[in-house]
């Protein structure tokens, strides 16, 4: 320690000073807490390709039934993408390119697989297994969220001190029942390899499976199963919500759940410069407590590198709310391990302005 600091990270900040963890691995590695009188995203201006972005999803014009995902944010990993489903599709899909984790935004349907139908709503995390043939069958407008893992699989994480059953216990995850389709006709299985599309036509049903066995199947979880872990008197990192993880990167959700009770503890995440992870965070229901101006929908994007933490207006409405308290939202975050690039289509959708959201109003 030298200067003024706490000998305690998110709690009893020296006077007049705004904290910031500078950390590695996440807030897994070496961290030193920075005691600074500014908060560093106070910046005048950002010039260069490190800007943070705020997409909104629901200005992506729902699509007909031809409709693939839109990748949004791609890296070498994993690609990032919103697909809107207006009904079912008169094909299948296989995405022979990665695990698939949606998310449901938005609708209800059955997600209809080779190993048996899922029955879909908003709140779902449905995880199709790289090369399941599937479709997503709407029968109200779907807007879903898409993380492909494009180099192996998507797991649960370990529990470690928490225990196994802690976050969601492993018997609140639903697989298929078997519902094989015994038809003739043309049936057409669209396949994704390497991003380029291959058609095979079946004369009879593809989803003909009687039985099945085995430690690989889709799978559905709802954020509603979801038991964020919480602690009255400390501030948890995102990292202690996590819920999925795949090949280089992280998914978790941050569920609905009381703030913290002790008047000396921060209750709005600290500022950080994410230096080994780039940060995406999707907007799904209820009110950001760390953010203005996000709605439902839309989604942040914070590169590894420069500061992102609450705006000063977040930070004033918390100090006015006081100890205690919840956090009502759903959101879930995604933390990449390589660079993400931003697509066109995700250019398209960015806001301008999200940069300037940190400047005193
Ligand atoms: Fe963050």
């Amino acid at each position: 320690m030298r200067g003024r600091t706490s000998r305690q990270a998110h709690a009893d900040l020296p006077e007049g000073t705004v904290e910031e963890e500078h950390g590695r691995e996440g807030f897994a590695g070496p961290a030193s807490h920075l005691y600074r009188l500014h908060p560093p995203t106070g910046w005048d201006e950002v010039d260069g390709p490190l800007r943070p972005h705020a997409l909104d999803t629901g200005r992506l014009p729902m699509e007909g039934p031809e409709a693939l995902p839109v990748a949004l944010l791609v890296n070498e990993d994993l690609r990032v993408s919103q697909w809107s489903v207006s009904e079912a599709p008169a094909w299948f899909f296989r995405d022979a390119d990665g695990d698939l984790l949606l998310f449901v935004h938005r609708g209800e349907g059955v997600l209809e697989t080779e190993y048996g139908p899922l029955r879909y709503r908003p709140g779902d995390y449905l995880v199709v297994p790289r090369g399941t043939t599937h479709r997503v069958a709407a029968t109200a407008a779907t807007r879903l969220l898409a993380v492909e893992a494009l180099g192996g699989s998507i797991g649960l994480p370990d529990r470690g001190l928490l225990g196994r059953h802690a976050l969601f216990d492993p018997a609140v995850v639903e697989v298929p029942e078997p519902d094989p389709h015994d038809e003739a006709g043309t049936f057409e299985v669209r396949v994704l390899r390497a991003g380029a599309i291959t058609t095979v036509r079946y004369p009879f049903h593809p989803l003909d499976v009687v039985g099945w066995k085995g430690d690989l199947a889709p799978l559905r979880v709802n954020v509603d199963d979801f038991r964020p872990v919480t602690s009255p008197r400390y501030h948890l990192p995102p990292s202690a919500h996590t819920t999925f993880v795949g090949p280089g990167f992280v998914v978790a959700t941050f569920a609905p759940r009381p703030l913290e009770t002790d008047p000396a503890v921060l209750r709005v995440p600290f500022y950080h410069r994410n230096i080994d992870v780039d940060e995406v965070i999707f907007y799904h229901r209820g009110e950001f407590f760390s953010r203005v101006g996000i709605e439902e929908g839309m989604l942040t994007f914070h590169p590894a590198g420069i500061h992102h933490g609450p705006q000063p207006q977040a930070v004033e409405r918390s100090r006015a709310a006081g100890p205690g308290g919840r956090a009502d939202e759903v959101a879930v975050n995604i933390d990449a391990r390589r660079p993400l690039r931003l697509t066109a289509a995700g250019e398209a959708i960015s806001d301008p302005d999200y940069v300037r959201s940190w400047r005193q109003p």
